[in-house]
């Protein structure tokens, strides 16, 4: 076994993926396995899906794209296994027995579990409510040290370090206590319609968010039509979040700091400066649509993929589970 230090991280297939996903997380585990100083687990998500009403052909589909544009953008499925959660039946397993050591009071706490009863006011179902157990489970079952996240998982990963460190208490050591690791840059990648809401999948008006798979027309469009103040400066500052946003955007593609755009952009005006986020988006999108391309025109390469994943997954998660079931008291089978 390696003793290299764990990643886990996941990102829900619920629709077309964004360039907040991609900033946030997808970008962050490139660069964390190119470093070779971590043993990575790169998940698909779907169980989480289905907490909210979808309808299966879309799941099939933004699943096979949300494969393909994983190592579109760079995972290398030699190094990293790739797998769909529901491949590995041990998430299911540990999530119960993990939901019999959390706290109604505790998820009751859990904002975005708030924020999506609102929005699906009609289908506020048990799943919604336990979803942060379930993500627990993904991280444990994985002994995982570092879980790169974009800002709005971070209260999902402190419930899931308190959930491993009771469960750690009453039953003797069990599980590694995780980290989140939160990117400086793009962390929160926000709206481009309401910078005060963040960039997501789900938002009603397309213009609010870019997609991977977006045009470079469209995203020329979108970054034009965004939302910004009744200034000219390129400068962060009261009342600038929407150019603090685009600014933010840009330097995630371009490496480059606040302080270097805004000297970048200084007397410029925002005519110069959204489009020039836009060809720094649409650049480092480019690459990344070429091969999807290529990939969802081998899908027997990407099944391939899925099937080595969850091998290697399964053999993983199986020690924990096993580990798991003999501490609480069940005959071993
Ligand atoms: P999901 O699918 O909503 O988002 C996937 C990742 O993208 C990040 N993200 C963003 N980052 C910056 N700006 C944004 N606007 C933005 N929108 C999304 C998210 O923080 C996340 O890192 N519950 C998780 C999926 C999950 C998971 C896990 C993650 C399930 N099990 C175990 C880590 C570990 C989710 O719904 O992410």
């Amino acid at each position: 076994m390696s003793d290299k230090k764990r990643i886990l991280s996941g990102i829900q297939p619920s629709g077309a993926m964004t360039i907040g996903n991609y900033l946030g997380a997808l970008k962050n585990w490139v660069e964390l396995q190119k470093t070779d100083e971590y043993e990575c687990y790169y998940m698909l998500a779907d169980l989480h899906t289905i907490t909210v009403r979808q309808e299966a052909k879309d799941i099939r589909k933004n699943a096979m794209d949300l494969l393909a544009l994983f190592i579109a953008s760079g995972i290398d499925p030699e190094k990293s296994p790739i797998f769909f959660q529901s491949h590995v039946p041990a998430h299911v397993q540990l999530s119960w027995v993990l939901n019999c050591n959390t706290y109604m009071g505790e998820l009751s706490r859990m904002t975005q579990y708030k924020d999506k009863s609102r929005k699906h006011a009609d289908n506020i179902n048990a799943g919604l409510f336990t979803y942060p157990v379930l993500m627990a489970a993904d991280i444990l079952l994985y002994q995982a040290d570092l879980v790169p996240v974009g800002q709005d998982q971070k209260q999902h990963l402190e419930i899931t370090r308190d959930i491993a460190q009771r469960f750690n208490n009453t039953y003797s050591e069990t599980f590694k206590v995780p980290e989140a690791y939160i990117p400086k840059v793009g962390a929160r990648v926000m709206s481009l319609q309401n910078p005060a809401q963040k960039m997501s999948k789900s938002d009603t008006n397309e213009n609010g968010y870019i997609l991977m798979l977006d045009s470079p027309d469209a995203v020329m469009r979108k970054i034009k039509r965004a939302v910004t103040d009744s200034g000219s400066e390129v400068k962060r500052g009261e009342g600038k979040e929407g150019i603090e946003n685009l600014m933010s955007i840009y330097g995630a593609v371009t490496g480059k700091t606040m302080e270097e755009i805004e000297n970048e952009f200084d007397g410029k005006g925002y005519g110069v400066f959204k489009p020039a986020v836009a060809e720094a988006v649409i650049e480092a999108l480019r690459p990344i649509q070429e091969k999807y391309n290529d990939l969802m025109s081998n899908k027997d390469y990407l099944e391939k993929i899925y099937r080595s994943g969850a091998e290697i997954a399964n053999l993983t998660a199986r020690k924990t589970i096993s580990k798991v079931y003999r501490k609480v008291g069940f005959i071993q089978p």
